[in-house]
């Protein structure tokens, strides 16, 4: 059972890691994002050890922290809004499974009129808010599941979020009904294999290094894809 935590106990939980890291893997640590050197995030050292330690201090569960690592399919897609600020600029933009922010980030640097990340996780929410400030741009954050709700945003963007097939049976319908209300919708796959054939088609491919637990190779392929 995973320990209740409220979004003011993980800012503060974030902040006070970064005012003092310490030297071990069990630490963030600001860095640059392999794939896009604009944004820099605070990471963990090795997310594993990190998580390991903050369930050792709140004795009990933590959801993994999946905002402690920059996903290959939130690079790919950050880097895709970086390089075609035409998509972004003046747009009403929502980074749904936002993690550390690193998509939300990106698109209010390429421009966005406004950004807001949604993560499930309370701490997810934090690391926006903390990732936010340090690259000086202005990131809404909210921690409600949007899933069963409609979209209002211009540009909806997703990196890495069907790593799971549940999530993926609730994320594909509304990725396809957003885009049926006129946003455009992006998102960025490292070919996880949730995705029937057909409902999504690529619009861009890149190398990305890694910086994931779990993977065994420091590069993936990852593809930018839209609704079909
Ligand atoms: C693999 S991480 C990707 C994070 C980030 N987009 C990136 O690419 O670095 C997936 C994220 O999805 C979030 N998530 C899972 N279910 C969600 C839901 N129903 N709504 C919003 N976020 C969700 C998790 O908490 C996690 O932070």
């Amino acid at each position: 059972m995973l320990a209740p935590v409220r979004n003011r106990t993980a800012l503060a939980d974030l902040e006070r890691e970064i005012a003092l890291p310490g030297t071990g893997l069990d630490r963030l640590r600001l860095m640059e994002t392999p794939f896009v050197p604009e944004v820099r995030l605070h990471l963990a050292e090795d997310a594993i050890v990190w998580w390991a330690r903050m369930e050792a201090a709140a004795g009990g569960r933590l959801p993994p922290p999946y905002w402690a690592s920059a996903w290959a399919g939130g690079q790919a897609l950050a880097r895709y809004l970086l390089d075609h600020p035409e998509l972004v600029a003046g747009r009403r933009v929502l980074d749904l499974a936002a993690g550390s922010g690193l998509v939300a980030i990106a698109a209010a640097l390429a421009g966005a009129d406004q950004v807001v990340a949604n993560d499930i996780d309370p701490y997810a929410v934090a690391a926006v808010t903390v990732n936010a400030r340090v690259n000086g741009v202005r990131v809404a954050a909210t921690a409600d599941d949007l899933l069963d709700s409609t979209v209002t945003a211009d540009l909806l963007v997703a990196g890495d979020i069907l790593y799971d097939a549940a999530l993926a049976r609730r994320v594909l319908p509304f990725l396809r009904r957003a885009a049926d209300q006129g946003a455009v919708v992006l998102v960025g796959d490292p070919d996880r294999g949730h995705v029937p054939p057909g409902r999504l088609e690529v619009v861009a491919s890149y190398p990305v290094p890694t910086t994931e637990p779990f993977v065994d190779s420091p590069v993936r392929r990852v593809q930018v894809l839209r609704p079909s």
